[in-house]
This record gives structure tokens, C-alpha cells and sequence, in this order.
């Protein structure tokens, strides 16, 4: 019971990795408050659906935290959207979609919950980055760069609030069996499961993740376990890095 009588707030909540945290997180014992588009068949203490690229939504997201359950112990930024192709084919409505989701929503949620975290004496929060914002992945150039600011994001802000009592880390995953990957091959006229287990075989482990496979990490960097760690990005990559 790690996380007894904490409380977070998990972005994403409803998606496969997100699912996973806010499950392990109160089985541990922390209080959690869940925020995505659509939040059916999720179980929380509570609910705060909405839109991440409504700034007053975002804004206000860790202080509704704070008003519905006490106070902000954990933010995990865990929601994020993918966008396909070169530059060349990427539409101004990918790029706001990709900026707006997966940094100016991090940025908004950090901005307001980090003084919340100080004024209570610390807190955790932990941003969901990507192996591929570490490196090139191919032909998905702006989703990259939006993973490679959260992660320079998360290391100047690791550092900024460190003296403030709030540890700040980043997890960045490679391939994880979650609906984010599997639509994807959907999309593309694959069949997810075969696919899956194709994709399984380039990884030196064996197989891709499972979304508990990266939560368990993501817990971690929430712990007090993780108390030294200050603008950390841990891959966890099964042994595969982007080349
Ligand atoms: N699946 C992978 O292979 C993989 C690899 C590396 C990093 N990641 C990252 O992990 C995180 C979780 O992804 P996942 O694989 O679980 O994907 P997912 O699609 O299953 O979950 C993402 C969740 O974010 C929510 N979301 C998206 N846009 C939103 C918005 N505008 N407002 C509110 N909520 C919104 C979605 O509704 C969804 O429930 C993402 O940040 C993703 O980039 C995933």
C-alpha cells in the first residue's frame, strides 16, 4: 500500500497504459482522480472528463483535483495522440492536435499542479514520453518531437522544482500492446494480434509491452522509492531502442 492516503490524477485514464496506472494506483491505496474525452467503464474516486485541448479545461484540471479530493499528491500526463507521416504530409490539424495534446497539455497541468504540490510540502508527477522522442522513429516526425519536448520539458522542470519537494520524471516506452498501437495496424490493413506478435520478435525480450509492463515503472517514479530522481527519463524498452 505504497500510495495510501495519497490521491492523483491520471490523464488518459480510459487508454491502455492509463487504465493500467489508475487500476495499480488504488490498489495501492492512493485516492485517484481520472480525466480523459470518455470516461465509461472506468472506476475512480473521481471523474473529471473533458477535452486536454481545452486550455481552461487543462488549466484548471489540478486544482479541481485538489477541491475533490483534498489535495494533488500524483499527476501522471499520460494522454497522448499519434499523428503519422513525414512533414511533408503532415496537416496544420495534426500539428495542433500533436502539439496541443501531447505538450501544451503537459505544460498547462505541471504549470498549475507544481504549486499546488509545493504549497502541500512535495508531490510526484510523471510525464509519458516515448523512446521515439529519444531518437528518429520513421515517418512520424512531429509525433517524435512532440515526445522529444516533453522529455526536455520534464528534465528542466525536474530540476527547476526539485528544491521545491516535487519529483519530476519521465517514463519512455517503445512499442506497448495498448488500443494506440493496435488501431494503428488496424488502420494500416494489418491484423493487431498477428501483428503484435510479429512485432514481439524484434524486441531482444521477446515481446512488446503490456501496459502494466510500463505502469509498473510509472508507479515507481510516483513512489517515494523514486525520491532522488529529478528530470528523469527511463526507457523502458525491453532491451529495443529506436534505432
Ligand atoms: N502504445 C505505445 O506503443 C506507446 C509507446 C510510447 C509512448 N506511448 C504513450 O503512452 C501514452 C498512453 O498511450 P496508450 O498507448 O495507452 O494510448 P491510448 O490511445 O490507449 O490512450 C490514450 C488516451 O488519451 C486520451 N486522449 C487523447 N487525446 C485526448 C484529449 N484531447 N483530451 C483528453 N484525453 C485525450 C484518449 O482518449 C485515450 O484514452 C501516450 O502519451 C502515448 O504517446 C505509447
Amino acid at each position: 500500500m505504497r500510495f495510501a492516503g495519497r490521491t492523483a490524477l491520471v490523464t488518459g485514464a480510459a487508454g491502455g497504459i492509463g487504465a493500467a496506472v489508475v487500476r495499480m494506483l488504488r490498489a495501492e491505496g492512493a485516492a485517484v482522480a481520472v480525466a480523459d474525452r470518455d470516461l465509461a467503464g472506468v472506476e475512480a474516486e473521481a471523474y473529471l472528463p473533458g477535452d486536454l485541448r481545452d486550455g481552461s479545461y487543462a488549466d484548471g484540471l489540478a486544482g479541481a483535483v485538489q477541491a475533490a479530493l483534498g489535495r494533488l499528491d500524483i499527476l501522471v500526463n499520460n494522454a497522448g495522440v499519434i499523428t503519422r507521416g513525414p512533414v511533408t504530409e503532415t496537416t496544420d490539424a495534426d500539428w495542433a492536435l500533436s502539439v496541443g495534446v501531447n505538450v501544451e497539455a503537459p505544460f498547462r497541468l505541471c504549470r498549475a499542479a507544481i504549486p499546488l504540490m509545493a504549497a502541500q510540502g512535495g508531490g510526484a508527477i510523471v510525464n509519458v514520453a516515448s523512446c521515439w522522442g529519444l531518437r528518429p522513429g520513421p515517418d512520424h516526425a512531429v509525433y517524435c518531437m512532440t515526445k522529444a519536448a516533453l522529455a526536455s520539458l520534464t528534465q528542466c522542470m525536474g530540476m527547476d522544482h526539485a528544491h521545491q519537494g516535487v519529483q519530476i520524471n519521465a517514463v519512455a516506452p517503445n512499442e506497448v500492446n495498448t488500443p494506440m498501437l493496435r488501431t494503428g495496424f488496424a488502420r494500416r490493413g494489418f491484423d493487431p494480434d498477428t501483428a503484435v506478435a510479429e512485432l514481439g520478435r524484434t524486441v531482444p525480450l521477446g515481446r512488446i509491452a503490456e501496459p502494466e509492463d510500463i505502469a509498473e515503472v510509472i508507479l515507481f517514479l510516483a513512489s517515494d522509492a523514486a525520491r532522488y530522481m529529478c528530470g528523469a527519463v527511463v526507457e523502458v524498452n525491453g532491451g529495443k531502442p529506436v534505432k
